[in-house]
């Protein structure tokens, strides 16, 4: 069966299986799913993921619309974002599949592969389950297929033009606007700071309490765009449980360690090898390296600073080795 979901890019499902879900297929790429797992198949190898695991990443992916360089769902599957195309692949970032010749890479135009994904992350959803949600603060994502959860994978994606709270852009949170504090931040003041602007400047004065602003998502590992200056973007984040997808970097990343503790696995980028630990505490400051892949582990909701570079000219720079991967040298 297609899909039709733009003028763009046309989706290639099945029918649903016994147990309810569609097998879809991107290319040489084909994505199945059962009670407990999701598959992947390509011409050389096949892999398999927990259900829950796989929608987390897949969340993710579809959210970030390709994020910065490389989501890895896991060890083995992925994608690196070329802005306006996107890789698809398995194994290629995974020392032991490039060793055995059973790696596998096919590049996507963007609105083709995100619509498969937001396709396949729509059917293989149940009711009552939130890949964006904390696990104490969701449902199963298992068993046969049972209904959908569109409001929770359809989330509006917070990305402030300017500022959060300025006129006309991305605004605070509240009870009233649907976002209540969340379980673990309810010791954060509520208190806003006041503002008084010149008469004229009214649209460019503004403030507002980022740790109130945090205490109210109501989803975890979701870097929003609160603040943006140019191509600096100030993206911070709640985080609990465990990052669902290892980011691989394609610029150096800057995290502020606002609250609680996030213990990060660094590992090589292309070879998946083990580089460093590192467990951040309340104001400690990490520069993530160009060159690595990492994911981070919160045993209670956190909050992350995490400062991005939205330059274009990023990936080339480093690739072509004009950039170092690190932003300062000792
Ligand atoms: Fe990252």
């Amino acid at each position: 069966m297609a899909i039709d979901t733009t003028t763009e890019a046309t989706v290639d499902a099945g029918e649903p299986n016994e147990f309810g879900y569609r097998t879809f297929r991107l290319g040489e790429f084909e994505f199945s799913r059962n009670e407990y797992f999701a598959y992947v198949r390509w011409p050389t190898g096949s892999h398999v993921a927990s259900a829950d695991a796989f929608l987390k990443a897949l969340q993710r992916d579809v959210a970030w619309d390709f994020f910065y360089g490389i989501v890895n769902f896991d060890g083995v599957i992925g994608t690196v974002n070329h802005y306006g195309t996107v890789d698809l692949f398995a194994g290629r970032y995974n020392d032991s599949y490039r060793k055995a010749e059973l790696d596998h890479l096919e590049n996507f135009d963007t609105p083709l592969i995100r619509e498969t994904f937001k396709a396949m992350l729509d059917d293989w959803t149940n009711e009552g389950f939130d890949p964006f949600a904390s696990p104490t603060e969701t449902g199963s994502a298992f068993g046969p297929k049972n209904g959908d959860n569109k409001r929770a994978i359809t989330r509006h994606r917070v990305t402030a033009k300017r500022m959060v709270g300025v006129r006309g852009d991305e605004q605070i949170r509240s009870d009233d606007s649907g976002f209540p504090m969340n379980r673990q931040f309810l010791d954060v003041s509520q208190d806003e700071p006041e503002v008084y602007a010149e008469p004229g400047f009214e649209d460019d004065v503004a403030a507002f309490n980022l740790f109130a602003y945090l205490s109210r998502s109501d989803v975890t590992w979701n870097p929003s765009v609160v603040a943006a200056c140019k191509n600096s973007l100030a993206c911070p984040t709640t985080e609990e449980y465990i990052l669902p997808i290892i980011h691989g970097n394609d610029r150096v990343e800057w995290f502020v360690q606002l609250s609680d503790q996030i213990w990060w696995n660094v590992e090589d980028r292309d070879t998946g090898q083990a580089r460093v630990k590192v467990v951040m505490k309340p104001g400690d400051v990490a520069s993530m390296p160009a060159d690595i892949r990492h994911q981070g582990y919160a045993p209670k909701r956190s909050m992350l600073f995490v400062w991005e570079n939205a330059d274009p000219k990023l990936p080339e720079l480093l690739s072509s080795g004009r950039l170092p991967p690190v932003a300062v040298d000792f």
